[in-house]
């Protein structure tokens, strides 16, 4: 009997949005190993394309697509795009995310604008790339969505604390609402075999995290001597018992679980991938 788990994604075929950068391409690349076709979405299409050279490359088939989550129309046609080239649809990885307008580095506390985008990317952009893909599933009584949360939207955490400033608050709420918004699809759509889950990343040394970490030198006097990237190994010391970062292929590793047929008794779950900051 063969064990490998190498094509555990045979002969299926994903959408995974914000695939440009960050843990996306670390999806995008793990589903891909695993024998799955994969659309790389981003609004950010030179993003996009340079995630699905690599992948093809590598040997893969991917291609790219732009596509603003925000806007159902738009993602409604990349997700019909995927469906018309791979025949179907089988994964959906709403992943695109933001942290908040701009300017949120040098900022203490949050505006209107970090409500809006926050809520219009990470909630009604999840929602939308789900709404645009789940009729699909329906149909075929077939589907896999995990939708990228965050631990943060378990429990705000961190060190030295940055609560400090209130500039995180909009995007901790959006990512409880992407958790919420988790549960309540897969209690509608179990009956037509489609699971979904979420994952919670804990901290990746991402563009995002980049940000947050020039945020905290702003904001504490104490860390304006450091660089960046050694407040965020500050906080990885302080708050992970494992004492390491997560990176975007971690992350894929966990998605590419979830949407196997390993995982297919799992629906409604949020899974933390933060090597144990937070542990619910
Ligand atoms: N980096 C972390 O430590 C961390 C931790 C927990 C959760 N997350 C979550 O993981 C996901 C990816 O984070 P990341 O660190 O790779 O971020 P990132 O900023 O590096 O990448 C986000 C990607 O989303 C795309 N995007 C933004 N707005 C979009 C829109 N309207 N439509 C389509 N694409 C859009 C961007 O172009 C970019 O490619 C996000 O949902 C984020 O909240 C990240």
């Amino acid at each position: 009997m063969a064990t490998s788990t190498s094509q555990q994604l045979d002969g299926r075929s994903a959408l995974v949005t914000g695939g440009g950068r960050g843990i996306g391409r670390g999806i995008s690349m793990i589903l891909a190993s695993r024998g799955a076709e994969v659309c790389v979405s981003d609004i950010d299409m030179a993003g996009a394309e340079q995630v699905a050279a690599e992948i093809n490359e590598g040997g893969g088939n991917a291609f790219a697509a732009g596509g603003n989550v925000t806007d159902l129309e738009s993602i409604s046609e990349v997700a019909q795009n995927a469906i018309d080239k791979f025949g179907k649809l089988d994964i959906c990885v709403p992943n695109a995310g933001v942290l908040g307008g701009s300017d949120f580095m040098s900022r203490k506390d949050y505006n209107d604008r970090d409500w809006d985008l926050t809520w219009d990317v990470n909630v009604r952009g999840v929602v939308n790339t789900c709404d645009a893909v789940v009729g699909h599933m329906t149909e075929r009584k077939y589907g896999k969505i995990v939708i990228i949360a965050s631990h943060g939207g378990r429990e705000p955490r961190g060190v030295p604390d940055a609560g400090r400033g209130n500039v995180q608050g909009p995007y901790m709420v959006s990512k409880a609402a992407a958790i919420q918004w988790t549960h309540w699809l897969a209690m509608n759509v179990g009956q037509f075999n489609i699971n979904v889950n979420a994952v919670c990343p804990g901290r990746l040394w991402t563009p995002m995290w980049q940000a947050i970490a020039q945020n905290h030198k702003e904001l504490n006097p104490e860390l304006a001597d450091m660089s960046i990237r050694d407040i965020f190994e500050l906080q990885i010391k302080g708050t992970m018992p494992l004492g390491r970062e997560q990176t975007p292929e971690d992350i894929g590793r966990v998605v590419s679980f979830l949407a196997s047929d390993d995982a297919s008794e799992i629906t409604g779950q949020a899974l933390n991938v933060n090597g144990g900051a937070i542990m619910n």
